[in-house]
């Protein structure tokens, strides 16, 4: 009796792989599982099987009978996907490697920004922001640029009416910031700029700047100079350098361009730095009493410094990158080795 069970398994075994059909399979299905199939024929045979065996052989039968209806199911269900999605293939190989889900990072610009953010917290400021969709107040009015100002030249705006703009720059972040907050203050305001340039490898319409602003008891241009200076050393290392140079903001009296040696050259002159050795950074100054007029401060007890960086610049210095555009075509060969 074990022989013929063992017999009929090989069989079984053998005859399901050949199924192509639900034809073949029901074929099959009757030939063992079916009412007179092989396997009651096993079951009607138990009477001749010695009494002592009888429940061994009974549950190898079983055995046998339960395994032939799980395979043949298995069979069916596979006619079924075949059926439903033909050519799919029906087995799943968990030896083959995984498929890796691609890791995001973050943006050049934004590791920068948080750069920006952590030095000049180890200095005692906070961090602030304001809206990319300011007024005319605000952006130009406040900081001493009246309309007929030529200054307002130099910052092509993309106007939404004739009183709402895009932020030209961070600076109006600074009277937001005054007319919250009394002295003393020191705070940046990283953000999201506009102007209305003609689009080349180092200007686009869209692009970050850091404003700073510190107000405290006789502040000086000193203390400016020695904390763009710390901040130059900490994201560009201990030799690199600043220049200051005088240069106009309605906003700030005196007024200086700043530029950082140029970081791919070592201020040997290279492209990046168009052989001068400095990159032009931003720009800064003591803040002018007109702007602290508005705001409400007291400018014979207060003084203050105000910068403003742009954070492009900085990332295009640190990994010589000559075309800001870059920064900005998320093309992952570029974003990817950041
Ligand atoms: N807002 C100026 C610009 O975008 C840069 C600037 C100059 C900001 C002097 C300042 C400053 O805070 O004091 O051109």
């Amino acid at each position: 009796m074990r022989e013929k069970i063992n017999k009929l398994r090989e069989e079984f075994n053998s005859s399901i792989l050949s199924i192509k059909d639900e034809k073949g399979y029901e074929s099959i299905y009757f030939r063992f599982l079916g009412r007179k199939g092989e396997i009651a024929g096993l079951f009607k045979k138990m009477p001749e099987v010695p009494q002592e065996e009888r429940a061994s052989v009974g549950s190898v039968i079983n055995e046998f009978k339960k395994f032939c209806e799980g395979k043949l199911e298995e069979a069916h269900r596979n006619l079924l996907r075949e059926k439903k999605e033909p050519g799919k293939k029906t087995c799943l190989d968990v030896t083959l490697p995984g498929t890796l889900p691609s890791l995001g990072r973050r943006h050049p610009i934004t590791q920068m920004v948080s750069e920006i953010e952590r030095i000049f917290s180890m200095m005692g400021f906070t961090v602030a922001h304001g809206p990319e969709i300011e007024t005319d107040y605000y952006n130009f009015e406040a900081l001493n640029i009246p309309a007929d100002h030529p200054a307002r030249d130099e910052q092509d705006s993309f106007y939404l009416t004739s009183s709402y703009l895009l932020r030209t720059h961070t600076s109006p972040g600074q009277i937001r910031v005054m007319k919250k907050t009394k002295p003393p203050l020191r705070v940046i305001i990283p953000g999201r700029c506009f102007r209305r340039d003609a689009v080349d490898a180092s200007h686009l319409h869209t692009f970050y700047q850091v404003e700073g602003l510190m107000v405290d008891k006789e502040v000086t241009f000193s203390h400016l100079k020695g904390i763009l200076e710390v901040f130059a050393r900490e994201i560009f290392g201990p030799q690199a350098a600043m220049r200051f140079r005088p240069d106009y903001f309605p906003f700030t009296e005196p007024s200086a361009e700043i530029s950082i040696s140029c970081f791919p050259c070592r201020g040997r002159g290279c492209r990046t730095c168009s052989n001068t050795g400095w990159l032009e950074i931003g720009g800064a100054g003591m803040v002018h009493p007109s702007v602290f007029k508005v705001v409400g401060y007291n400018y014979e007890d207060f003084s203050g410094f105000a910068f403003g960086l742009g954070i492009d610049r900085l990332i295009m210095n640190r990994y010589g990158i000559n075309d800001i555009r870059i920064l900005y075509e998320n093309d992952l060969r570029f974003l990817r080795q950041f």
